[in-house]
């Protein structure tokens, strides 16, 4: 049986994205700024050609499982679901996986996850979201996984913000010209879909944030705030933990857990999301369970403190804040080894640009750069509030 659908590409693509349906190169390498359009359009170029061609055995892929998730395997349901055609799908959710009613197979995987990763053989063609996040030895090993016969032509497709000129996936592909690659910068300015308020978020960065979001240019973290992080698998397992909470709306509500043990601090991005009501982030914080667990929200909503400690979270309290306290409690965290959860993928791009500003004349200054830093907020209101002890000092006066 053959089935006609219609979709009119013109109307649903963003133009300059258009003419890449065609692109028949083995690296297709989307960067630049933030939401131009790259990820919406890899799913548009996969989904047609798991609906045009036969044979296929694509992988979708990111470092982290679970981030994988709530991103690109959402957003295939999301788009199969808006084109109408669940009918010819079946997608199962605990593998990840999508399945054509022809035998296309859409896989979701991540680096993280080395057995899934080898049991899916055959591959004929890979989108690598958030490539920066991989190492280059993970890149290479996905390369060398697509090789051999295959029907239609097989096609790597990375999207990436350029976090940093010595990004592998910069100097890979950004240097010379490298072979069989089509390259393409786009930013916010290129995705006629871009919401007004986004838009206004970005135009307003500074720094490495506003040449790496805004101008979709390569970045150089300079006067980088934190340099004592890394990133690690697991969050330890304790029942001490603590939860930090910078409110937004146009900019995301970000909820970090916390947890200091001697001098190694955790941070976990558990919320982040932009748009959300109140009511909204409590429904996520009830999916959280922690209920029971100390928070510290930022103490200019007591509205919304007040609003959140009625719906059960009795343990919600306003953080500490005063003159002198971001200064105070940067310094504190920089005294600290800081470890960030694998998973926490919006407070590693957080810290990859998270700076202080430099004057005219070049001199750095104490003030950090406000862009781009609601989990930053987020963790160190929990660690300042909690973990600092500010007896003693007088440059801090609570309000
Ligand atoms: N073809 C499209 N149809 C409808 N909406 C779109 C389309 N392309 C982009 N958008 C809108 O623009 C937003 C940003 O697009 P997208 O997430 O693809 O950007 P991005 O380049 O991947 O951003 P980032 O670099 O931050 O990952 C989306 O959340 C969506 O609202
Ligand atoms: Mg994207």
């Amino acid at each position: 049986m053959k089935t006609t659908i219609n979709i009119n590409l013109k109307n649903i693509t963003n133009d300059i994205f258009y003419p890449l349906y065609k692109n028949t190169s083995r690296y297709l390498v989307l960067y630049g700024g933030a939401g131009s359009g790259k990820s919406y359009f890899s799913v548009e170029k996969n989904l047609i050609r798991i609906l045009k061609e036969e044979g296929h055995r694509i992988l979708i892929v990111r470092k982290v499982a679970r981030t994988l998730r709530r991103s690109c395997f959402q957003l295939f349901l999301d788009y199969i679901s808006r084109w109408n055609i669940e009918s010819l799908f079946v997608a199962n959710k605990s593998d990840m996986t999508i399945k054509y009613c022809n035998g296309n197979m859409v896989y979701f995987a991540g680096i993280d996850d080395p057995e899934k990763m080898k049991s899916i053989e055959g591959i004929t063609s890979v989108w690598v979201e958030e490539a920066s996040e991989l190492s280059l030895n993970d890149f290479n090993e996905i390369d060398r996984r697509v090789r051999g016969e295959t029907k239609h032509y097989k096609q790597i497709i990375l999207s990436f913000n350029p976090i940093s000129a010595l990004n592998w996936a910069c100097t890979r592909f950004l240097e010379g010209t490298p072979k069989n690659t089509t390259v393409l910068k786009t930013t916010y300015l290129d995705n006629r879909f871009i919401d007004s308020e986004y838009k206004e978020i970005l135009e307003a960065y500074t720094g490495n944030a506003r040449m790496v979001y805004t101008l979709g240019n390569p970045g150089k973290l300079e006067h980088a705030v934190f340099s004592n992080w890394d990133i690690v698998d697991e969050f330890p397992d304790t029942d001490k933990d603590i939860y930090g909470l910078d409110f937004g709306y146009i900019h995301p509500n970000a909820l970090v857990r916390v947890y200091l043990d001697e001098k190694d601090l955790y941070w976990d991005e558990v919320i982040y999301k932009r748009k959300q009501t109140i009511p909204d982030l409590i429904e996520d914080m009830e999916a959280e369970k922690i209920q029971k667990k100390l928070i510290y929200a930022d103490n200019e909503k007591p509205e919304a403190i007040e609003e959140i400690k009625q719906a059960g979270f009795y343990n919600i309290l306003p953080c500490k804040k005063g003159k002198g306290s971001v200064e105070e409690g940067i310094q504190f965290i920089q005294g600290l080894k800081l470890h960030i959860t694998k998973r926490s993928t919006n407070l590693i791009k957080e810290a990859q640009s998270y700076q202080r500003k430099v004057d005219k004349d070049g001199n750095v200054l104490e003030a950090v750069e406000k862009s781009n830093d609601d989990g930053m907020d987020a963790g160190r209101y929990g660690v300042f509030t909690h973990y600092y002890n500010p007896e003693g000092s007088p440059s801090v006066r609570w309000i």
